[in-house]
């Protein structure tokens, strides 16, 4: 039963996934985290308010609607209980729809204090992190040292949490004086108090096991897996070291969820009308004039997570048909199409010149030279206009013919062309 479609970023992360996911939900009974942690931000507008989540699934806003958050997902439990915690203040319950695998790892105080002293000692090699403890917490896990949500039921669980931070803290020792560093405003020992509390809470949640998803599978729900970060974010596939520590790709959702490759059916790719990157590391497109602080501005392209402004620049199709390949795209969806209402001309990246011009994806993207194209345009309204057709072309054709299902042409839940469902 192929019941469980992916909905991934193509680019740097901050595609606008959480409106699609939001508007693709009611269509799925189950929506599902497989990676990453409160390193991520999904905006959602709808009635004139603005949600930003970093953990919680982005199904939680719609009634009846089961969010899942998988093994594959790393969690700060003081993070997830302030989110739990507002959403409950607008009237959502989010413990009667939320699930949690009992096999997602925790992230401690102390991976917190080890994320800002290992980029501390990166010095001008700083990836950009955003310091919320995720490469880390991952690091961890690989190296079966983690403690994971289900540990929390056990009675020496508090050993094993004394027992870890004080590894953790002699290997911040080794790198130097311990910085007098604030988690989220916070002391560490602060946060110790908050986390400790926050481990009670999570308690009273649904911890569940692999049956759970796999449960819903054979009933004949339909779950959507919702992809965090982006693809050139992927440890494995991305612009290495200039990542975050987990598979965002859809070969992440198998080993994140629990469930097997003969479950996965469609592949929603989402990328912006151009792109973006936050953080350091290599972007061929960026556009360092005017026209990249004219994105940035009109597309409000500021962290959702840390609200540092976004790098800007054009659509890179090498790069994107290279996202479409590794994940198995099967529909297309473009975001922010209205940002680029402000320009008459846009530009397209379709080669790359390294020496001699190639169109596929190199190890490095360093040393790369975008060339790029330019494009009439002319506003989006409801209807596409014919500088819209033609570009929207160009990049299913490039992307071997990949369909566009959708634009996205506002913030809003409902300002979405949807070109076939
Ligand atoms: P980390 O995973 O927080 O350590 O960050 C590693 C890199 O990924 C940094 O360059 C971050 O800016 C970037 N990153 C992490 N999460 C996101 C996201 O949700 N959107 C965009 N960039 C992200």
């Amino acid at each position: 039963m192929k019941n469980v479609d992916v909905l991934l970023g193509l680019q740097w992360g901050d595609e606008g996934k959480g409106k699609v996911v939001d508007y693709l939900a009611p269509k799925y009974d189950v929506v599902a985290r497989f990676q990453g942690g409160a390193n991520a931000g999904h905006t959602i507008e709808f009635g004139g308010h603005k949600f930003v989540l970093h953990i919680i699934p982005s199904g939680i806003f719609r009634e009846g609607t089961k969010n899942f958050i998988g093994n594959g997902v790393v969690i700060d439990p003081v993070i997830m209980m302030k989110e739990i915690e507002e959403l409950t203040n607008m009237g959502i319950d989010p413990k009667k729809n939320l699930f949690i695998s009992q096999r997602a790892n925790l992230i401690l105080p102390s991976h917190r204090l080890l994320d800002a002293v290992y980029e501390q000692s990166k010095g001008n090699a700083k990836i950009g992190s955003t310091l919320k403890g995720i490469g880390p917490t991952y690091t961890d896990k690989i190296a079966r040292n983690g403690l994971r949500i289900g540990d929390i039921l056990y009675p020496n669980f508090e050993k094993k949490y004394y027992g870890l931070k004080s590894v953790h803290m002699n290997t911040a020792l080794s790198l130097g004086p311990i910085p007098d560093c604030r988690i989220d405003g916070y002391s560490i020992s602060e946060y110790e108090t908050l986390w400790l509390q926050a481990i009670e809470n999570i308690k009273e949640l649904n911890i569940v096991d692999e049956y759970w998803l796999n449960g819903c599978i054979k009933k004949g729900e339909k779950v959507l897996a919702e992809g965090a970060q982006g693809t050139m974010l992927d440890v494995d596939f991305g612009t290495y070291p200039f990542v975050t520590s987990s598979n965002t790709i859809s070969g992440g959702v198998c080993t994140g969820l629990g469930i097997p490759p003969s479950a996965i059916g469609r592949v929603f790719g989402i990328t912006k009308a151009y792109c973006t990157r936050v953080g350091a590391g290599p972007f061929p497109t960026e556009l360092y004039d005017e026209t990249g602080q004219a994105l940035q501005k009109i597309g409000n392209e500021f962290g959702a997570t840390t609200g540092r402004p976004r790098r800007c620049g054009w659509i890179d199709l090498v790069q994107l048909r290279y996202a479409c390949m590794v994940n198995g795209v099967t529909d297309l969806i473009i975001t922010k199409a209205d940002v680029l209402d402000s320009f008459q001309e846009i530009g397209v990246c379709k080669t790359y010149c390294v020496g001699e011009f190639i169109e596929d994806m190199p190890l490095y993207l360093d040393d790369v030279e975008a060339i790029i194209e330019k494009l009439p345009w002319s506003p989006i309204k409801k209807d596409l206009p014919k500088t819209a057709i033609n570009f929207m072309n160009i990049i299913s054709n490039f992307c071997n013919n990949t369909p566009i299902m959708a634009i996205s042409t506002g913030a809003d839940r409902d300002d979405m062309v949807i070109l076939h469902e």
